[in-house]
């Protein structure tokens, strides 16, 4: 059984001041019609055997979540609030327990709520090929080939074969330093972890249990604790502040013996930055990508995007990264997108 896990429970604060900690990133239209957490949705939702989703969200965002899955049709869904974010590895903890309960068998696609994926063909391809692997054990995580020195990535060195398109892991590094990220980039035998993973939710969970026991055990009590309300899981925010905070890749993935890749080309981009965003976009000859109403001259290599009936006119710049919203507008130099978290962070100190 295929259950879909999807996690939505960042706070897209680099995408400041679009992004906002009541509005984030995965529950807007960033990137096309649907929210990046609908494209999530109606993709698994098309994966052959995937059965209705399990959604692990923050309680902030219960009414969004709720009303994006309902838009979608989708039923029978499963959604789980947390209280306060405790990072991926306890939600998909919560998410293996939750599976667990009707489906001992039960094999867990991660999914962050908050990728692109161009090539959704090519992706179901990769899951078809990752399938087997959970049969033996295996954490799959999909691997991308990387074309520059991200240092937001975990990275991946593939080791032997375990299948046609599937290797063992030799080893994962989470979120390099840049030095070490070039040095990977220009060996040639790493791949970009993409944050998506597929296994069996009694893996995962038996994976924990070795690294990471003192977590399993929060979770575990947190989740026996949990309260059914509506049409919610909820948590109890005392028992689930006693959960440790840590992602999936730090607490299981650079530890575990048990890891394959699985590497999969399929237009796949983390939506993370404005110059993420930027990058991956279409843009005009100038390498320009505008979204509203903007007038440019001779503006090179810039994103604009403009909030309703708000001109934006720009001249004489190049490598900008310029939003408006109707209470706040960012410019910003594209190289700087990956501190915009920093805005964040002084405004929040400053109250
Ligand atoms: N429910 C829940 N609770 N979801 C969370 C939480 C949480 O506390 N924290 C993060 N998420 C969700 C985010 O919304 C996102 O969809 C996903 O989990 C991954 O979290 P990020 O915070 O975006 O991780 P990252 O981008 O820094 O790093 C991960 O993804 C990279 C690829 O995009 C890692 O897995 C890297 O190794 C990987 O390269
Ligand atoms: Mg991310």
């Amino acid at each position: 059984m295929l259950i879909p896990l999807v996690l939505s429970g960042g706070s897209g604060t680099r995408l400041w001041p679009v992004s906002r900690k009541n509005l984030p990133k995965q529950f807007l239209a960033l990137a096309g019609e649907q929210t990046l957490f609908q494209d999530t949705l109606a993709r698994a939702a098309k994966l052959p055997g995937a059965v209705a989703p399990i959604i692990v969200a923050s309680e902030d965002h219960r009414f969004l979540a709720a009303e994006q899955v309902q838009e979608l049709g989708i039923k029978d869904s499963a959604i789980i609030l947390e209280p306060l974010a405790r990072n991926t590895a306890p939600a998909i903890a919560l998410g293996a327990l939750h599976a667990l309960q009707n489906h001992p068998d039960a094999v867990l696609l991660v999914l962050p709520a908050d990728h692109l994926i161009a090539d959704t063909l090519a992706f179901r391809h990769a899951v078809e090929q990752a399938l087997p692997l959970t049969e033996q054990g295996l954490l799959v995580t999909f691997g991308i080939r990387p074309d520059r020195p991200e240092t937001g990535f975990g990275y991946i060195r593939r080791g032997e074969n375990v299948s046609t398109n599937g290797f063992k892991v030799a080893q994962f590094v989470e979120k390099p330093d840049l030095d070490t990220a070039s040095r990977y980039l220009a060996d040639g035998g790493y791949d970009w972890n993409s944050g998506m993973f597929l296994f069996k939710a009694n893996r995962y969970i038996e994976e924990l249990r070795t690294h990471n026991p003192i977590m399993l055990e929060a979770v575990e009590i947190a989740f026996a604790e949990a309260k059914t309300d509506l049409d919610f899981i909820r948590l109890d925010a005392t028992s689930f502040a006693k959960v440790p905070d840590d992602s999936i890749d730090y607490a299981v993935m650079e530890k575990t013996h048990h890891a394959a890749v699985v590497p999969v080309s399929c237009g796949w981009s983390d939506i993370g930055s404005w110059s993420a965003l930027w990058l991956t976009g279409e843009k005009d000859d100038n390498g320009n990508r505008f979204d509203g109403d903007v007038l440019a001259i001779d503006t090179r290599n810039t994103l604009v995007r403009s909030h309703e009936r708000h001109l934006v006119a720009t001249l004489g710049v190049e490598d900008l990264v310029v939003v408006t919203t109707p209470d706040a507008t960012l410019v910003a130099h594209r190289d700087a997108a990956q501190d915009v978290k920093k805005i964040v962070d002084q405004l929040k100190s400053s109250g």
